[in-house]
């Protein structure tokens, strides 16, 4: 991994040693994601509501969202939750299945939580910059995936 998300991996590793509740974790995470990785400019957790078959917006650092409610399949959001696997989108504006936030986001990675292979939530990261994900990032937020998981 690169130098820096190992850096900021390890202060997530830090604060999951503290036991804190889900929510909690999933909020402070948000939060230092957000503020140590300068193309994240939104970062937020949605939770699968299976019952009504649509993604809830859990704890989020950056701006509030319309997007509370994501029926599956719908945005990125809502098609990761479908097909579990991560969604790079480099250009938001190349997207047809999209929902958007704020005009300034130009591009977007989403990255499921699995437990048992069972989709439980993800993690969704806006950006403003144009194309700014690499391998890296992917890597760097499954192994958060996979920590967090450990927890629901
Ligand atoms: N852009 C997302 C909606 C959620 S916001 O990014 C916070 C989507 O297309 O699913």
């Amino acid at each position: 991994m690169e130098q820096q998300f190992s850096e900021v991996y390890k202060k997530f590793c830090a604060i999951k040693d503290q036991n804190l509740d889900v929510n909690s974790l999933m909020l402070s995470t948000s939060r230092l994601l957000k503020t140590e990785i300068s193309h994240y400019d939104w970062v937020g957790f949605y939770l699968l509501d299976p019952q009504n078959n649509q993604l809830v917006l859990g704890p989020y650092a950056g701006a509030a969202t319309d997007h509370t409610h994501i029926p599956v399949g719908k945005g990125i959001c809502g098609q990761v939750a479908a097909s579990k696997k991560t969604m790079v989108v480099q250009d938001v504006t190349g997207q047809d299945n999209y929902l958007a936030c704020s005009m300034d986001v130009q591009s977007e990675i989403v990255v499921p939580i699995l437990k048992d292979d069972r989709f439980i939530a993800e993690i969704d990261i806006d950006s403003h910059a144009f194309a700014p994900f690499t391998t890296e990032d992917e890597q760097f937020l499954s192994s958060i995936a996979e920590k967090l998981s450990e927890l629901f």
